[in-house]
């Protein structure tokens, strides 16, 4: 395999190297993903593959990148041992072969097909589009109910599909209680936690419109998008995966609009065409984290420019709590955070990353 990371000199690429084999020795971040967590031990103990993995645009997560792209090709039928680890690829019901043994078939697969992979990797985005993200928006939309005069145009920043846009179309069941479609193909169900009540998330606003934003919109309709965003959920995750193709199913035959670019570039357009006057909320859920740190500062700007025409809900999933609302925290989450229109910061509630559950506490 050749050990170059394309474009660099040797020191930067001795750099680049030590930096990826952090990010892999501890993959903190696949939660619950046993065979991404054992390969990553893998990745960081080979220069090539860490090479390999280097090969990402700018900004993009390079873990999720490089097993995205290797989940990809599994998916896609090539045969090759390493498939038997997978239990995507194995099937819901069966027993993948232990994640700890898939080492040395992880570095074939990569000797193999190096080519395929490196047009993945260095094309592709994170793009993961977890639909039950969907509780958020609805949990923040039922608080801004009580405060907006009038129906809301609704804003996804990083909507990836766009699946979290028909938040309307599903149903939801969070701490033993329903809300929204009961006869809905997608069901999301999350528990609760805490002191805090749960509001009636059946209260929400009327919805003027919905429109997405994404540097790379993904076409619900084209099958290798689809396949793209299969990839991105973890091997072991089948609820996810079933959840995901029920919702792009759902989705397929009446897609929401969405903007391609980069939104510090189209928000302020954006801005002068919504309706003068009227509410607006922006959303966003694991996209803030995406944005190279030295453009988080026009990020914000270019969210917060949408105010400048009209009153602003500006609602995310995106870190952890701070401070921690929470007496004595005992889970790990991230804050439901939501700016109002006049500049305040409210944690509406503790969440899951991805929204397996909510906690709730008594408003301060
Ligand atoms: C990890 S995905 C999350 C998708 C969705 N928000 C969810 O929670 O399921 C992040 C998305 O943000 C998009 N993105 C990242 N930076 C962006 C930016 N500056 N402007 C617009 N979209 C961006 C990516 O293309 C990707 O589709």
């Amino acid at each position: 395999m050749s050990d170059k990371i394309t474009g660099v000199g040797p020191e930067a690429q001795r750099e680049r190297r030590e930096q990826l084999r952090q990010l892999f020795t501890t993959p903190n971040e696949f939660t619950s993903s046993p065979l991404y967590r054992a390969l990553s031990r893998t990745v960081a103990a080979e220069d090539g593959l860490l090479d390999l993995a280097g090969r990402g645009r700018h900004g993009q997560y390079p873990t999720f990148l490089f097993f995205g792209a290797v989940h990809q090709l599994l998916l896609s039928g090539v045969d090759h041992p390493l498939a038997g680890y997978f239990p995507s690829v194995v099937g819901p019901g069966r027993d993948a072969a232990p994640a700890e043994e898939a080492g040395p078939a992880l570095v074939a697969f990569c000797e193999q097909y190096e080519r395929e992979l490196t047009e993945v990797i260095s094309t592709r985005l994170v793009q993961t589009n977890q639909v039950q993200r969907a509780l958020g928006l609805r949990f923040g939309l039922n608080t801004i109910a009580a405060q907006a005069a009038g129906p809301v145009h609704l804003i996804e920043v990083g909507t990836s599909a766009g699946l979290n846009l028909r938040f309307d179309r599903y149903g939801y069941t969070v701490g033993g209680r329903s809300f929204g479609d009961p006869a809905s193909a997608v069901q999301l169900v999350a528990e609760h936690y805490g002191p805090g009540p749960l509001p009636d998330l059946d209260v929400l606003p009327d919805v003027a419109s919905v429109l997405g934003v994404d540097l790379n919109p993904i076409d619900v309709r084209d099958p290798d998008a689809r396949r793209w965003l299969e990839a991105l959920v973890w091997p072991e995750n089948h609820d996810q995966r079933a959840l995901l193709a029920a919702a792009i199913d759902l989705t397929v035959a009446d897609p929401p609009r969405i903007l391609a670019g980069d939104a510090i570039d189209v928000l302020p357009g954006l801005a002068r065409t919504l309706p003068a006057g009227e509410p607006r909320v922006v959303f966003h859920s694991a996209t803030r984290m995406h944005v190279p740190d030295h453009r988080l500062a026009a990020f914000d700007a270019a969210i917060a420019s949408l105010g400048e025409t009209g009153p602003l809900w500006w609602l995310s999933v995106e870190e952890a709590p701070d401070p921690d609302p929470r007496p004595s925290p005992t889970r790990h989450g991230a804050a439901l955070n939501l700016r109002t229109p006049d500049g305040e910061r409210h944690i509406l509630a503790v969440v899951e990353g991805h929204l397996r559950w909510v906690e709730t506490f008594p408003a301060a």
